[in-house]
Protein backbone atom coordinates (compact mmCIF):
# COMPACT_ATOMS: atom_id res chain seq x y z
CA UNK A 1 0.00 0.00 0.00
CA UNK A 2 1.14 3.60 -0.80
CA UNK A 3 2.50 6.22 1.89
CA UNK A 4 0.31 8.21 3.16
CA UNK A 5 2.55 11.23 3.38
CA UNK A 6 3.63 10.30 -0.91
CA UNK A 7 1.73 12.68 -3.46
CA UNK A 8 0.59 12.00 -6.94
CA UNK A 9 4.00 13.53 -8.40
CA UNK A 10 5.68 11.10 -5.71
CA UNK A 11 7.30 13.77 -3.18
CA UNK A 12 7.75 12.31 0.03
CA UNK A 13 6.75 14.86 2.79
CA UNK A 14 8.69 14.23 6.05
CA UNK A 15 9.27 17.41 6.84
CA UNK A 16 6.69 18.43 9.05
CA UNK A 17 6.39 22.36 9.88
CA UNK A 18 4.38 23.40 13.29
CA UNK A 19 3.32 26.53 14.53
CA UNK A 20 2.37 26.66 17.87
CA UNK A 21 1.25 30.02 17.89
CA UNK A 22 -0.57 33.03 15.89
CA UNK A 23 0.97 35.47 19.15
CA UNK A 24 4.08 37.14 18.50
CA UNK A 25 6.65 39.81 20.38
CA UNK A 26 7.63 41.66 16.96
CA UNK A 27 5.12 42.98 14.44
CA UNK A 28 7.01 41.98 11.08
CA UNK A 29 5.70 44.06 7.98
CA UNK A 30 5.91 41.24 5.48
CA UNK A 31 4.54 39.14 8.18
CA UNK A 32 1.11 40.60 9.49
CA UNK A 33 -0.70 44.25 8.92
CA UNK A 34 0.15 47.02 11.52
CA UNK A 35 -3.03 46.21 13.13
CA UNK A 36 -2.17 42.73 13.90
CA UNK A 37 -4.63 39.86 13.13
CA UNK A 38 -7.88 38.40 14.80
CA UNK A 39 -6.58 35.99 16.94
CA UNK A 40 -7.91 32.19 16.93
CA UNK A 41 -9.66 31.48 20.58
CA UNK A 42 -7.91 29.61 22.90
CA UNK A 43 -10.00 26.71 22.82
CA UNK A 44 -9.53 26.47 18.75
CA UNK A 45 -5.51 26.52 19.95
CA UNK A 46 -4.14 22.36 19.76
CA UNK A 47 -3.31 21.99 23.57
CA UNK A 48 0.24 20.33 23.93
CA UNK A 49 -1.14 16.92 24.08
CA UNK A 50 -2.56 17.32 20.84
CA UNK A 51 0.07 19.09 18.89
CA UNK A 52 1.88 15.38 20.56
CA UNK A 53 -1.09 13.34 19.17
CA UNK A 54 -0.59 14.90 15.81
CA UNK A 55 2.84 14.71 15.39
CA UNK A 56 3.37 11.09 16.37
CA UNK A 57 0.91 10.64 13.66
CA UNK A 58 3.07 11.74 10.98
CA UNK A 59 6.03 10.46 12.40
CA UNK A 60 3.88 7.17 12.00
CA UNK A 61 3.76 7.64 8.14
CA UNK A 62 7.47 8.69 7.98
CA UNK A 63 7.82 12.31 8.67
CA UNK A 64 11.69 12.49 9.82
CA UNK A 65 12.07 16.16 10.96
CA UNK A 66 9.79 18.85 12.81
CA UNK A 67 10.29 22.67 12.76
CA UNK A 68 8.74 24.28 14.84
CA UNK A 69 7.14 28.07 14.32
CA UNK A 70 4.89 30.70 14.82
CA UNK A 71 3.91 33.37 15.28
CA UNK A 72 7.11 33.23 17.93
CA UNK A 73 7.18 29.62 19.22
CA UNK A 74 9.01 30.64 21.99
CA UNK A 75 6.28 33.17 23.41
CA UNK A 76 3.81 30.11 23.87
CA UNK A 77 4.10 29.27 27.55
CA UNK A 78 4.67 25.67 26.99
CA UNK A 79 7.27 26.10 24.58
CA UNK A 80 10.01 24.16 26.46
CA UNK A 81 7.21 21.37 27.73
CA UNK A 82 6.32 20.70 23.74
CA UNK A 83 9.88 21.21 22.72
CA UNK A 84 10.71 18.27 25.21
CA UNK A 85 8.05 16.31 24.24
CA UNK A 86 8.74 16.22 20.61
CA UNK A 87 12.23 16.03 21.41
CA UNK A 88 11.26 12.46 22.21
CA UNK A 89 10.50 11.30 19.08
CA UNK A 90 12.57 9.77 15.94
CA UNK A 91 13.02 12.95 14.44
CA UNK A 92 15.79 16.15 13.54
CA UNK A 93 13.64 19.09 15.61
CA UNK A 94 14.73 22.56 14.24
CA UNK A 95 12.93 25.72 15.17
CA UNK A 96 12.29 29.08 13.46
CA UNK A 97 12.52 32.16 15.77
CA UNK A 98 12.94 35.87 16.08
CA UNK A 99 15.25 35.51 18.48
CA UNK A 100 14.18 37.65 20.89
CA UNK A 101 13.94 35.46 23.69
CA UNK A 102 15.76 32.50 22.69
CA UNK A 103 18.79 33.35 25.01
CA UNK A 104 15.89 31.52 27.89
CA UNK A 105 15.98 28.30 25.98
CA UNK A 106 19.67 27.19 25.86
CA UNK A 107 19.45 24.57 28.47
CA UNK A 108 16.07 23.33 26.98
CA UNK A 109 17.88 23.15 23.52
CA UNK A 110 20.82 21.70 24.92
CA UNK A 111 19.00 19.09 26.85
CA UNK A 112 17.05 17.54 24.07
CA UNK A 113 19.40 17.94 21.54
CA UNK A 114 17.61 20.58 19.09
CA UNK A 115 20.68 22.02 17.37
CA UNK A 116 19.16 23.82 13.88
CA UNK A 117 17.94 27.27 14.72
CA UNK A 118 17.21 29.88 12.25
CA UNK A 119 16.60 33.04 13.22
CA UNK A 120 15.06 35.93 11.74
CA UNK A 121 17.24 39.51 10.89
CA UNK A 122 16.45 41.60 7.87
CA UNK A 123 18.90 44.51 8.32
CA UNK A 124 22.48 45.37 10.33
CA UNK A 125 21.26 48.63 11.08
CA UNK A 126 19.34 49.41 14.64
CA UNK A 127 16.89 52.08 13.01
CA UNK A 128 15.40 49.85 9.89
CA UNK A 129 15.07 46.64 12.03
CA UNK A 130 12.46 48.83 14.43
CA UNK A 131 10.89 50.27 11.43
CA UNK A 132 10.65 46.34 10.05
CA UNK A 133 9.57 44.60 13.30
CA UNK A 134 8.04 47.81 14.34
CA UNK A 135 9.77 46.86 17.58
CA UNK A 136 13.16 47.77 19.47
CA UNK A 137 14.84 44.46 19.74
CA UNK A 138 17.72 44.59 17.45
CA UNK A 139 20.63 44.47 19.94
CA UNK A 140 19.15 41.96 21.73
CA UNK A 141 18.92 39.69 18.50
CA UNK A 142 22.38 40.45 17.35
CA UNK A 143 23.40 39.33 20.40
CA UNK A 144 21.69 36.19 21.23
CA UNK A 145 22.51 35.26 17.59
CA UNK A 146 26.60 35.18 18.90
CA UNK A 147 25.65 33.69 21.84
CA UNK A 148 23.92 30.94 19.68
CA UNK A 149 26.77 30.35 17.78
CA UNK A 150 29.51 30.23 20.97
CA UNK A 151 27.05 27.49 22.39
CA UNK A 152 27.55 25.58 19.02
CA UNK A 153 23.85 25.62 17.71
CA UNK A 154 24.01 25.59 13.67
CA UNK A 155 22.70 29.10 12.96
CA UNK A 156 20.39 30.52 9.91
CA UNK A 157 20.19 33.91 9.32
CA UNK A 158 16.77 34.50 8.00
CA UNK A 159 16.89 38.22 5.65
CA UNK A 160 13.67 38.84 3.79
CA UNK A 161 15.01 41.27 1.22
CA UNK A 162 12.97 44.26 0.02
CA UNK A 163 13.45 47.01 -2.92
CA UNK A 164 14.63 50.47 -1.29
CA UNK A 165 14.88 48.96 2.11
CA UNK A 166 17.62 46.50 2.32
CA UNK A 167 18.81 44.79 -0.68
CA UNK A 168 21.87 47.53 -0.24
CA UNK A 169 23.09 45.50 2.72
CA UNK A 170 23.45 42.77 1.01
CA UNK A 171 27.30 42.26 1.07
CA UNK A 172 27.21 43.76 4.54
CA UNK A 173 25.30 40.40 5.52
CA UNK A 174 27.78 38.22 3.21
CA UNK A 175 30.59 40.09 5.10
CA UNK A 176 29.70 38.84 8.10
CA UNK A 177 30.39 34.98 7.31
CA UNK A 178 33.92 36.18 6.70
CA UNK A 179 34.54 35.52 10.60
CA UNK A 180 31.28 33.85 11.68
CA UNK A 181 30.27 30.23 11.10
CA UNK A 182 26.74 31.36 10.23
CA UNK A 183 25.02 30.49 7.32
CA UNK A 184 22.90 33.88 6.02
CA UNK A 185 19.84 33.10 3.89
CA UNK A 186 18.23 35.99 1.75
CA UNK A 187 14.42 35.12 1.15
CA UNK A 188 12.31 36.64 -1.67
CA UNK A 189 9.20 38.63 -0.62
CA UNK A 190 6.46 36.42 -1.03
CA UNK A 191 2.68 37.33 -1.08
CA UNK A 192 0.44 37.28 1.96
CA UNK A 193 -2.43 38.53 3.46
CA UNK A 194 -2.06 42.32 4.89
CA UNK A 195 2.05 42.34 3.68
CA UNK A 196 1.65 44.90 0.82
CA UNK A 197 2.99 42.49 -1.41
CA UNK A 198 4.33 44.41 -4.94
CA UNK A 199 6.36 42.65 -7.29
CA UNK A 200 8.03 45.90 -7.71
CA UNK A 201 9.40 45.26 -4.30
CA UNK A 202 11.31 41.87 -5.10
CA UNK A 203 14.63 41.92 -4.95
CA UNK A 204 15.70 38.24 -7.17
CA UNK A 205 18.13 35.80 -6.90
CA UNK A 206 19.45 37.16 -9.62
CA UNK A 207 19.35 40.36 -8.36
CA UNK A 208 21.73 39.04 -5.42
CA UNK A 209 23.80 37.05 -7.48
CA UNK A 210 24.58 40.41 -9.27
CA UNK A 211 25.42 41.98 -6.60
CA UNK A 212 27.92 39.42 -5.39
CA UNK A 213 29.51 39.06 -8.97
CA UNK A 214 30.27 42.89 -8.35
CA UNK A 215 31.95 42.44 -5.58
CA UNK A 216 33.76 39.38 -5.66
CA UNK A 217 36.07 37.61 -8.48
CA UNK A 218 34.40 34.71 -9.77
CA UNK A 219 37.04 32.58 -8.90
CA UNK A 220 36.47 33.40 -5.07
CA UNK A 221 32.86 32.48 -5.11
CA UNK A 222 31.67 28.93 -4.62
CA UNK A 223 28.11 27.63 -5.68
CA UNK A 224 27.87 25.00 -2.86
CA UNK A 225 26.24 21.13 -3.20
CA UNK A 226 22.62 22.01 -1.56
CA UNK A 227 20.88 19.87 0.88
CA UNK A 228 18.63 17.14 -0.59
CA UNK A 229 14.89 19.08 -0.07
CA UNK A 230 16.95 22.18 0.37
CA UNK A 231 14.73 25.37 -0.08
CA UNK A 232 17.84 27.27 -0.58
CA UNK A 233 20.76 27.55 -3.33
CA UNK A 234 23.89 27.94 -1.48
CA UNK A 235 26.97 30.42 -1.72
CA UNK A 236 30.42 30.51 -0.15
CA UNK A 237 32.75 33.33 -0.44
CA UNK A 238 36.46 31.21 -0.66
CA UNK A 239 38.18 30.62 3.10
CA UNK A 240 34.98 32.20 4.49
CA UNK A 241 34.46 30.86 7.52
CA UNK A 242 29.99 30.80 6.99
CA UNK A 243 28.43 30.55 3.98
CA UNK A 244 24.90 32.29 2.32
CA UNK A 245 22.00 31.14 0.22
CA UNK A 246 19.23 32.61 -1.90
CA UNK A 247 15.41 31.43 -0.96
CA UNK A 248 13.81 31.91 -4.52
CA UNK A 249 9.99 30.92 -3.78
CA UNK A 250 9.31 33.56 -6.32
CA UNK A 251 11.58 33.77 -9.47
CA UNK A 252 13.07 30.12 -8.96
CA UNK A 253 10.15 27.93 -7.40
CA UNK A 254 11.82 24.79 -5.93
CA UNK A 255 8.39 22.97 -5.90
CA UNK A 256 9.90 19.64 -7.44
CA UNK A 257 11.89 18.74 -4.35
CA UNK A 258 8.92 19.84 -1.98
CA UNK A 259 9.21 17.25 1.69
CA UNK A 260 7.42 19.64 3.63
CA UNK A 261 3.46 20.09 4.99
CA UNK A 262 2.02 22.59 7.32
CA UNK A 263 0.03 22.34 10.45
CA UNK A 264 -1.22 25.68 12.03
CA UNK A 265 -1.59 26.44 15.67
CA UNK A 266 -5.56 26.02 15.46
CA UNK A 267 -4.67 22.38 13.94
CA UNK A 268 -4.83 22.13 10.17
CA UNK A 269 -3.26 21.10 8.06
CA UNK A 270 -1.70 23.01 5.08
CA UNK A 271 -0.04 20.69 1.88
CA UNK A 272 1.67 24.15 0.56
CA UNK A 273 2.77 27.30 1.89
CA UNK A 274 0.69 29.39 -0.59
CA UNK A 275 -2.92 26.87 -0.40
CA UNK A 276 -5.99 28.35 0.32
CA UNK A 277 -7.71 25.41 1.76
CA UNK A 278 -7.11 23.69 4.54
CA UNK A 279 -7.61 20.24 5.99
CA UNK A 280 -9.17 20.20 9.28
CA UNK A 281 -7.01 17.72 11.97
CA UNK A 282 -7.94 19.17 15.24
CA UNK A 283 -12.01 18.75 14.82
CA UNK A 284 -11.73 14.68 14.35
CA UNK A 285 -8.94 14.60 16.53
CA UNK A 286 -10.80 16.05 19.18
CA UNK A 287 -14.37 14.02 18.28
CA UNK A 288 -11.78 10.77 18.80
CA UNK A 289 -12.42 9.74 15.04
CA UNK A 290 -8.95 8.81 12.92
CA UNK A 291 -7.05 11.71 11.02
CA UNK A 292 -5.29 9.49 9.04
CA UNK A 293 -7.34 9.30 5.97
CA UNK A 294 -7.54 13.57 6.08
CA UNK A 295 -3.65 13.92 5.79
CA UNK A 296 -3.92 11.47 3.08
CA UNK A 297 -6.74 13.22 1.22
CA UNK A 298 -4.33 16.41 2.02
CA UNK A 299 -1.34 15.30 0.53
CA UNK A 300 -3.02 13.74 -2.06
CA UNK A 301 -4.50 17.26 -3.14
CA UNK A 302 -1.55 18.63 -3.18
CA UNK A 303 -0.71 20.90 -6.81
CA UNK A 304 2.43 20.79 -8.64
CA UNK A 305 3.51 24.36 -7.94
CA UNK A 306 2.94 26.86 -5.47
CA UNK A 307 -0.23 25.74 -4.81
CA UNK A 308 -1.40 26.31 -8.94
CA UNK A 309 0.83 30.07 -8.67
CA UNK A 310 3.17 28.38 -11.36
CA UNK A 311 3.50 32.01 -13.29
CA UNK A 312 4.56 34.80 -12.00
CA UNK A 313 1.25 36.18 -13.56
CA UNK A 314 -0.90 34.36 -11.29
CA UNK A 315 1.15 35.90 -8.52
CA UNK A 316 -0.03 39.35 -9.55
CA UNK A 317 -3.20 38.88 -9.19
CA UNK A 318 -4.36 39.86 -5.97
CA UNK A 319 -7.21 37.62 -5.63
CA UNK A 320 -5.37 34.20 -6.77
CA UNK A 321 -3.46 34.40 -3.26
CA UNK A 322 -5.91 34.28 -0.86
CA UNK A 323 -4.00 32.99 2.18
CA UNK A 324 -3.68 33.51 5.82
CA UNK A 325 -0.90 36.40 6.92
CA UNK A 326 2.47 34.57 7.14
CA UNK A 327 2.05 35.17 10.98
CA UNK A 328 -0.55 32.57 11.40
CA UNK A 329 1.10 29.96 8.83
CA UNK A 330 4.68 29.89 10.33
CA UNK A 331 6.61 30.49 6.72
P1 LIG B 1 15.84 24.56 6.86
O1 LIG B 1 15.16 23.44 7.51
O2 LIG B 1 16.98 25.10 7.64
O3 LIG B 1 16.17 24.34 5.43
O4 LIG B 1 14.81 25.79 6.90
P2 LIG B 1 13.53 26.12 6.06
O5 LIG B 1 13.91 26.92 4.88
O6 LIG B 1 12.76 24.87 5.81
O7 LIG B 1 12.66 27.00 7.10
P3 LIG B 1 12.58 28.49 7.64
O8 LIG B 1 11.49 28.47 8.64
O9 LIG B 1 13.87 29.01 8.09
O10 LIG B 1 12.09 29.33 6.41
C1 LIG B 1 12.92 30.18 5.65
C2 LIG B 1 12.12 30.75 4.50
O11 LIG B 1 11.85 29.73 3.58
C3 LIG B 1 10.80 31.37 4.90
O12 LIG B 1 10.57 32.52 4.13
C4 LIG B 1 9.82 30.30 4.53
O13 LIG B 1 8.56 30.84 4.22
C5 LIG B 1 10.47 29.71 3.31
N1 LIG B 1 10.06 28.34 3.14
C6 LIG B 1 10.21 27.31 4.02
N2 LIG B 1 9.67 26.20 3.52
C7 LIG B 1 9.16 26.55 2.31
C8 LIG B 1 8.45 25.86 1.32
O14 LIG B 1 8.15 24.69 1.45
N3 LIG B 1 8.09 26.54 0.20
C9 LIG B 1 8.38 27.84 0.03
N4 LIG B 1 7.99 28.40 -1.09
N5 LIG B 1 9.04 28.53 0.95
C10 LIG B 1 9.41 27.90 2.06
N1 LIG C 1 8.17 36.53 2.45
C1 LIG C 1 9.27 35.78 2.65
N2 LIG C 1 9.65 35.32 3.85
C2 LIG C 1 8.88 35.63 4.89
N3 LIG C 1 9.01 35.34 6.20
C3 LIG C 1 7.97 35.88 6.85
N4 LIG C 1 7.17 36.54 6.00
C4 LIG C 1 7.73 36.40 4.77
C5 LIG C 1 7.38 36.87 3.47
N5 LIG C 1 6.29 37.59 3.26
C6 LIG C 1 10.10 34.55 6.75
C7 LIG C 1 10.80 35.18 7.94
C8 LIG C 1 10.88 34.04 8.93
C9 LIG C 1 10.41 32.83 8.17
C10 LIG C 1 9.69 31.84 8.98
O1 LIG C 1 9.58 33.32 7.17
O2 LIG C 1 12.10 35.53 7.57
O3 LIG C 1 12.22 33.84 9.36
FE1 LIG D 1 6.24 23.11 -1.45
FE2 LIG D 1 4.26 24.82 -1.89
FE3 LIG D 1 6.69 25.69 -1.10
FE4 LIG D 1 6.31 24.72 -3.55
S1 LIG D 1 5.41 26.56 -2.69
S2 LIG D 1 8.02 24.25 -2.19
S3 LIG D 1 4.83 23.07 -3.17
S4 LIG D 1 5.26 24.40 0.07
Amino acid sequence: SKNILTDTFGRKHTYLRISLTERCNLRCTYCMPAAGIPLSPKSHIMTYEEIYAIAKEFVDHGVTKIRLTGGEPLVRKDAALIMEKLGSLPIELAITTNGVIVDKFIDTFKKIGLKKINVSLDSLNTGKNTFITRRDYFKKVYDNIQLLVKEGFEVKINCVLIKGFNENEVIDFIELTKTQTLQIRFIEFMPFDGNKWDLDKLVSLEEVLKQVYAKYDASSFIRLNDAPNDTAKNYQIKGYKGTFAVISSVSNPFCDSCNRVRLTANGQLKNCLFSTTESDLLTPLREGKSITTVIGKAVQAKQKVRSGMDTLAKFKDPDSHKNRSMIAIGG
